[in-house]
């Protein structure tokens, strides 16, 4: 039977299945994940690797794993994997896609809406006792209805999310590799070239893979750009940002507030500057977070998993 190491505690619907035809080798603390040195030291004997984003596995530990011959990876982005190695080595990897679009994009939208109408604070606000009177202007934020919307990454969820917008009767603007003509036709989605896209929106919201190419694809020049009233949204990953730049767009009223359910590092340090201002609302990576979404990607990644085990090709393979 070959290794597989599992780098957390899955539930135990998920892995059972794979006790029967694989040594399974686990990390069995509910709340961490398997420690570096434990994780280069299992891989050494490991046919196979169910990981999550959390995981690297980088040139570091792929030379550690000279047997490794698939990896299962729980999220649909795949830059914790060192791609080009893999592919060159052979190595088969598997991701979640699809499963978790109706998620994310809710979370997406519902990250907007909360970053727009304040609602973090104004739930603090209350529970701090704070709350007085009602008055006028009183934790007024920015209206979503009727508003633009720039989405860069047009791919699955980001085309999730602008069909969402729709029913907000939200303009929306796109930047893409591709055009995507059909969605133009259908849903009267408008291709922009990101400067103009950055220009236009009341909202930028950022849904691109995280590559080398978009390594801080949001920088000081492109905050500039966007209108003193734009929210900043990401649910991607946080190094397309840079977070230092962000950080003085936000405090400096560049722009005006921002979303953020990712980050460079993470878990976020508590002492990150973005975290001391009000206009940022930040969550822990949550956004495939329901349960169904969970159990999906999960099951995603069993299936590929047994599937391998019994000598034939994985569907999602990268
Ligand atoms: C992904 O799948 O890439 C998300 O970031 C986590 O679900």
């Amino acid at each position: 039977m070959k290794k597989l190491l599992i780098t957390r505690k899955f539930p135990e619907q998920f892995v059972a299945p794979l006790r029967e035809v694989a040594h399974v080798v686990e990390w069995t603390e509910i709340e961490t994940a398997m420690p570096r040195d434990k994780f280069l030291a299992e891989a050494a004997e490991a046919e196979v690797i169910w990981s999550t984003l959390e995981d690297k596995i980088d040139e570091e530990l792929l030379m550690h794993a000279p047997k490794l011959q698939m990896v299962a990876n729980l999220a649909v982005g795949y830059n914790n994997l060192a791609i080009s190695t893999i592919k060159e080595r052979g190595i088969i990897a598997t991701n979640t896609p699809n499963v978790l679009t109706n998620a994310t994009a809710d979370l997406a939208f519902g990250l907007l809406i909360a970053t727009a109408r304040r609602l973090v604070e104004s739930a603090d606000y209350l529970r701090a006792g704070k709350w007085k009177n009602w008055s006028p202007m009183l934790l007024t934020g920015m209206e979503v209805s009727g508003s633009t919307l720039g989405i860069i990454g047009m791919g699955r969820i980001g085309s999730a999310v602008a069909r969402r917008a729709k029913g907000f009767d939200m303009q929306v603007l796109y930047h893409n590799r591709n055009r995507k003509y059909e969605d133009e036709e259908m849903y009267g989605f408008q291709y922009r070239a990101l400067d103009e896209l950055l220009a236009e929106s009341d909202f930028v919201m950022v849904l691109t893979p995280y590559t080398s190419e978009t390594h801080h694809l949001i920088s000081a020049p492109q905050l500039k750009q966007m209108k003193e009233s734009a929210i900043f949204i990401n649910v991607s990953r946080g190094g397309i940002v840079d977070e230092h730049a962000l950080y003085e767009a936000l405090k400096n009223g560049d722009i005006w507030a921002a979303g953020l359910d990712v980050f460079q590092e993470e878990p976020v340090s508590l002492d990150h500057p973005l975290l001391t201002l009000p206009n940022v609302v930040a969550l822990p990576h949550i956004a495939s977070a329901s349960v169904k979404a969970r159990h999906a990607m999960l099951a995603t990644n069993l299936e590929a998993l047994l599937t391998f085990l019994a000598d034939d090709k994985p569907k999602n393979r990268l």
